[in-house]
C-alpha cells in the first residue's frame, strides 16, 4: 500500500507564496499537478494550490527514483513535495509567474491521490462549455480565475462584516422557513408535514424581520442573507442569491447613504486599492429616466436621451405625431462622434434591437462627412428637422437615433438599453471605471400590464415621501416613494428605502395597492399589529452581494462569483437537482404530484 498520508510531509508553505526572500529554506508544498513537463533528464512539475503555481525540479542525474516517481504524476494529481527552494538563474526566470525568480530542487515526493484525465484542463485560456464546467463545478473552481473571485468574495464579506460592526449594526439571523414576503417574483414553496397542505416559502429577503428587529429595539441590523425568488434567470440574477442586508433606526435617507458610501469607499480601497470618491452622485428617478432612459443609468458615457416631443407634435410623420396624440412621446439620443462606426446595415440592426424593447422603430439621421442621410426627414419641415438636429446638438459625424411611442416606458426602455448597446459595441466601456449614484425619489407604485393594478414599485413597506403622502390613495401615478437605489456601471447594485412605521399608513399602502382588510390581516397581521406598539422611524437596503463582486472582479455574470449557482433553468447540473422523491415522502408531506407530462410536453 502506499502512503497517502501528509506524514513527514507537512506543509511549509502554500505554492503561491514562495519568493526571493525564502530562498535557502528547506519547504514542503502540497497541491495539484498543474503541467509536467519533461525536459530530458529534468523534470519540472508544476504545483498549484489556491495561491499560485510554483515548479519544483527533479533531476535524474542526482536523484534517479525520485525523478521516475515524478515521472508517474500526471496534472491533477495530489502531491506533496520536499525540497529546497533556490533562485532560479537568471535565463530562467520567468516574469509572468509571482514565483517565476524561484524552484524547488526536489529532496522527495509523494503521491496523495491520484487524477483520471479531466473533463476538461484546468486552464484559464481554454474555452470550455457552461454546462460541462457547471458540470464538474469542483474542477471548474480550481481554474486560478474561478479561485480569484471566491477569495475576493470572501475579503468583500469580512469587509462588510467589519464595518458594519464597527458602525454599531449587530449580526443577527432571520429564518429560511418562513411565510411569503412580497418582493415581487414567485416564492420557492417548502410543505410542511405536521401541517398537511400548508406550506413555509423561503424568504424573497428577510424585510419584514428586519424591520420588526428595529421595533425590538436592536437599532441596527445586518445579515449576509440567503435570499429565494422563483423568476427568469439572467446574468446577474440567480434563483438563490446573497444581500448584504441592512436596517437602521431614527436615522434618514441622508444619514442611510452615508453610512453605505463609507462602507463602499472603504470595500473598493481595502479590496481593490480603488479609491472611490464621495458623497456620490444622487438623481431623482425621473431625471434618471428623462436622461438615460434607466433607473440604472450608467455614468460611464453620454449619448443621452432628448425629448422632441415638442418639436414634431403635429408634424407631418405619423410615426412621431400620432405617438405624441396618444399621451406618448418622442426622444432621441445622439451618438456623437459615431456615424463612422454605423453603416447603414448596422442602423438596421440597431432598428431591430429595439424592437425587442417593444419599440415599434428606428427613425436616424447620419450625419457623415459632410452629407446627411436620413430615415424620416422627408416627411419633416426644414424647421423641424433643424430644430431637432440642434436639440441633439448634431454635428458632422454623429448619429442621431430617435424612437417615438404612446408609451413613454416604451421610448424610456429602448433608449435606455440601445445606448448601453452601442457602448458595449463600441467598446468604450472600461470595467475599471466605477461610477456610483443613488437614483431616489422613486415612484411608489407601478402600474401592471399583466395584473391590470398598481403595484409596489420597491415594496409595500415603503414610505411615500411627505410632501406625496396625500396622494397615495387620490394619485397613484404621481405619488413618490422614500426608496433609493445605488446603482453602478449600469447595474442595480441594492436598493433600499425609508419605512411606514404607523399601523394607519401601512393600512393606506395595503389598501392603496387593492389589498382587502381581511387580507391585510391574514397575511400582514404581524406587522401591521406590531406598529402598535411602538415603532420606531426606520428604514434600510440590501446588496446583492454577488453583483457587488461580479462587478468588482470584472466577472460578466454573476455566476462567475456564485460557488455553486443554477443554470438558466434553475437547475444544479452538479447535483442534479431539482430531481423527483421517493412516494414515501410525498406521502408524508400530502403531496400528490400532477400535471408532470403536461409540463413535460409543455418544455419540448
Ligand atoms: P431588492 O428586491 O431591490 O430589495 O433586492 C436588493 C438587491 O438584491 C439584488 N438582487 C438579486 N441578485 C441576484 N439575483 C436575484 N434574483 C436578485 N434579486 C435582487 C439586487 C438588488 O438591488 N428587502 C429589499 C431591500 C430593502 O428594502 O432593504 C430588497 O430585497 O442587487
Amino acid at each position: 500500500m502506499n502512503n497517502t498520508s501528509i506524514a513527514g510531509m507537512k506543509r511549509t508553505h502554500m505554492c503561491g507564496e514562495l519568493r526571493l526572500e525564502h530562498a535557502g529554506q528547506t519547504v514542503t508544498v502540497n497541491g495539484w499537478v498543474d503541467r509536467v513537463r519533461d525536459n530530458g533528464g529534468v523534470l519540472f512539475l508544476l504545483l498549484r494550490d489556491r495561491a499560485g503555481i510554483v515548479q519544483c525540479t527533479f533531476d535524474k542525474s542526482v536523484n534517479a527514483d525520485l525523478f521516475d516517481i515524478a515521472f508517474t504524476c500526471r496534472t491533477e494529481f495530489v502531491v506533496a513535495v520536499k525540497g529546497k527552494l533556490v533562485a532560479r538563474d537568471a535565463a530562467a526566470v520567468n516574469k509572468k509567474m509571482p514565483t517565476g525568480e524561484v524552484e524547488i530542487i526536489a529532496e522527495d515526493i509523494r503521491i496523495l491521490s491520484k487524477a483520471e484525465t479531466t473533463p476538461f484542463e484546468i486552464d484559464d485560456n481554454k474555452e470550455v462549455g457552461d454546462q460541462i464546467r457547471l458540470k464538474y463545478r469542483y474542477l471548474d473552481l480550481r481554474r486560478p480565475s474561478m479561485q480569484r473571485n471566491l477569495m475576493l468574495r470572501h475579503r468583500v464579506t469580512q469587509v462588510a462584516r467589519n464595518y458594519f460592526d464597527e458602525h454599531g449594526f449587530l449580526e443577527i439571523e432571520t429564518p429560511m422557513l418562513t411565510k411569503s414576503t412580497p418582493e415581487g417574483a414567485r416564492d420557492y414553496l417548502v410543505p410542511s408535514r405536521v401541517h398537511p397542505g400548508k406550506f413555509y416559502a423561503l424568504p424573497q429577503s428577510p424585510q419584514q424581520y428586519k424591520q420588526l428587529l428595529m421595533l425590538a429595539g436592536f437599532d441596527r441590523y445586518f445579515q449576509i442573507a440567503r435570499c429565494f425568488r422563483d423568476e427568469d434567470l439572467r446574468a446577474d440574477r440567480q434563483p438563490e442569491f446573497t444581500q448584504i442586508d441592512l436596517e437602521m433606526s431614527f436615522l434618514d435617507e441622508e444619514q442611510i447613504q452615508t453610512i453605505q458610501e463609507g462602507f463602499l469607499k472603504r470595500v473598493f480601497k481595502e479590496v481593490l486599492d480603488v479609491d472611490v470618491q464621495t458623497p456620490f452622485l444622487r438623481m431623482p428617478w425621473r431625471e434618471a429616466m428623462d436622461r438615460f432612459g434607466s433607473d440604472k443609468p450608467d455614468l460611464r458615457f453620454g449619448f443621452e436621451l432628448k425629448d422632441i416631443s415638442d418639436i414634431v407634435k403635429g408634424c407631418g410623420f405619423g410615426v412621431f405625431s400620432s405617438a405624441i396624440e396618444a399621451g406618448g412621446s418622442v426622444r432621441l439620443i445622439n451618438v456623437d462622434g459615431h456615424a463612422k462606426d454605423f453603416p447603414r446595415k448596422k442602423i438596421d440592426k440597431l432598428g431591430e434591437f429595439v424592437k425587442t424593447y417593444k419599440a415599434k422603430g428606428l427613425a436616424w439621421t447620419r450625419l457623415h462627412e459632410g452629407s446627411t442621410t436620413s430615415s424620416y426627414a422627408k416627411f419633416l419641415t426644414e424647421e423641424e428637422n433643424k430644430a431637432i438636429l440642434d436639440r441633439a446638438g448634431a454635428k458632422d459625424g454623429d448619429l442621431v437615433l430617435i424612437v417615438g411611442d404612446e408609451k413613454n416606458t416604451v421610448v424610456w426602455a429602448a433608449l435606455g438599453a440601445l445606448r448601453c448597446e452601442i457602448a458595449k459595441q463600441l467598446g468604450i466601456l472600461d470595467p475599471k471605471d466605477f461610477r456610483f449614484l443613488w437614483v431616489t425619489e422613486f415612484p411608489m407604485f407601478e402600474w401592471s400590464e399583466e395584473e391590470n393594478r398598481y403595484m409596489a414599485m420597491h415594496h409595500p413597506f415603503t414610505a411615500p415621501m411627505v410632501e406625496d403622502e396625500d396622494k397615495i390613495l387620490t394619485d397613484k401615478a404621481n405619488c413618490r416613494a422614500r426608496a433609493y437605489d445605488i446603482v453602478l456601471n449600469g447595474v442595480e447594485l441594492g436598493g433600499g428605502s425609508i419605512r411606514i412605521n404607523t399601523p394607519e399608513m401601512q393600512e393606506k399602502a395595503f389598501q392603496a395597492l387593492g389589498i382587502s382588510e381581511e387580507d391585510i390581516q391574514e397575511r400582514f397581521g404581524h406587522l401591521v399589529n406590531a406598529f402598535k406598539f411602538g415603532a420606531p422611524p426606520h428604514g434600510g437596503l440590501a446588496y446583492g452581494l454577488d453583483r457587488l463582486v461580479m462587478l468588482m472582479t470584472g466577472a460578466s455574470s454573476i455566476r462567475d462569483v456564485i460557488a455553486f449557482p443554477k443554470v438558466q433553468n434553475a437547475s444544479d447540473l452538479m447535483m442534479n437537482c431539482p430531481d423527483v422523491v421517493d412516494q414515501k415522502q410525498l406521502d408524508d408531506l400530502a403531496i400528490a404530484v400532477t400535471r408532470v407530462e403536461e409540463v413535460a410536453a409543455e418544455e419540448e
